[in-house]
């Protein structure tokens, strides 16, 4: 494989975000722009990276090799090219590139699916076979690869959706919220939950707490995120009622999954120590955030009352350096200290049981 395709597929990710976050902070100026920021966080930001991660990993756990390094190099050039192509369309106000763009984007999920296709299609190598962390982790397997086919699922969904809403939309519904959703929902937080249900308890040495609990998370999202699409398609309002509460039941169960094999500690704890150590990171955050939104509403006021006033030459002008005034600056240095806090409590008090936490568990 290809040693520049992953790091590359990963930068065009951050560089993706990075654009989107830029013209989300326009949209109070150019509100249209809106509509290119999410498509271009997900579709040249979510999916180069799902590819990368997919394109590194799969090929370990399945113990086969990729058939052929041209199509994965296709399959991430379509996704970037349709990514952007989108964009510039959504930025121009020009459907003709946005509909180019769309086609692009699912042509690279069709390339995606069909070299995975390619991949099990092979028989494994005669590699050994990566390890249970625990017997009972077989379940949680079965269970994460529900989730990735899943995740294969609603990328195809998604992006035919994006093909078809950018030739017509129906008289009724959200379909940039379908689009979203789908996206966002379906494919991101599920190949996100495969990924971890199959590799946390590997990595940690530490077993999940329920084995039920997992399967009740795919449950609530196998049902609840089709009601939700379908309740938001459909513009129901008292189906997105239900569903919508069913969705954001399966995400916290997630998280409530998650914390233990994560972090090792109880769940009260855990949520506890969460709530006390986002506090300091919190007041630098709104700071900077408060003071950024005073700079650009000052100079909007100037630009509109330069229009009102018939100027010739009005600009809308940001001068980064107005916003790094000596409180943000105080705010980032504390931040920076807080940070290091971990670092010398560790030193000051080294604990030798912290390696014991680690270990597997033996089986019961
Ligand atoms: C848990 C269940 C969820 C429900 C019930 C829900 C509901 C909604 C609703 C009602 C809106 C429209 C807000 C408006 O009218 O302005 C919306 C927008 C949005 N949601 Fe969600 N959401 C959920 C989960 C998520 C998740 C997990 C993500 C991302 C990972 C997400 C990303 C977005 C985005 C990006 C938009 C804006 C879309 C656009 O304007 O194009 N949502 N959501």
């Amino acid at each position: 494989m290809g040693r520049y395709l992953v790091p590359m597929a990963m930068v065009a990710a951050m560089v993706a975000f990075a654009v989107a976050a830029l013209t989300a902070g326009v949209t109070p100026y150019q509100p249209q722009l809106w509509a290119s920021v999410v498509p271009l966080a997900v579709l040249g930001g979510v999916i180069p990276m799902i590819f990368a991660v997919n394109i590194r990993v799969v090929p370990v756990f399945s113990r086969r090799s990729w058939p052929d390094e041209g199509w994965l190099r296709a399959q991430v050039a379509l996704a970037i090219a349709g990514a952007w192509t989108v964009y510039a369309g959504y930025v121009a106000g020009w459907e003709a590139l946005v509909l180019a763009g769309s086609v692009l984007a699912l042509a690279g999920g069709i390339v995606f699916m069909a070299n995975l296709a390619r991949l099990f299609r092979r028989e494994p190598e005669p590699r050994p076979v990566p390890p249970l962390p625990y017997p009972e982790h077989a379940a949680v397997d079965a269970v994460a690869t529900r989730f990735m086919r899943l995740a294969g699922i609603y990328l195809l969904v998604g992006l035919t959706v994006g093909v078809v809403t950018a030739v017509w939309r129906p008289g009724v519904g959200r379909w940039d919220l379908v689009w979203a959703h789908t996206m966002l929902i379906g494919l991101m937080l599920s190949m996100v939950a495969g990924v971890c249900y199959h590799v946390l308890a590997r990595w940690t040495g530490r077993r999940w707490r329920s084995i039920a609990a997992i399967r009740l998370h795919f449950a609530l999202v196998a049902l609840g995120l089709p009601v939700m699409l379908v309740a938001l398609a459909v513009d129901q309002t008292a189906l997105f009622a239900v569903a919508g509460p069913v969705e954001a039941a399966a995400i916290g169960l997630f998280l409530v999954n998650l914390a233990p094999a994560l972090v090792g500690v109880r769940l009260p704890v855990f949520v506890a120590a969460t709530a006390l150590g986002i506090v300091p990171a919190t007041f630098v955050f709104a700071s900077v955030g408060a003071g950024l939104d005073s700079i650009v509403h000052a100079q909007g006021a100037a630009y509109h009352a330069c229009l009102a006033a018939g100027g010739a030459d009005c600009r809308l002008d940001f001068d980064p350096s107005a916003a790094l005034t000596p409180q943000l600056i105080g705010a980032l240095v504390a931040l920076g200290l807080l940070a290091l806090v971990p670092v010398a409590v560790k030193k000051a008090f080294p604990r030798k049981e912290a390696h014991v936490a680690c270990k597997p568990r033996e089986p019961a």
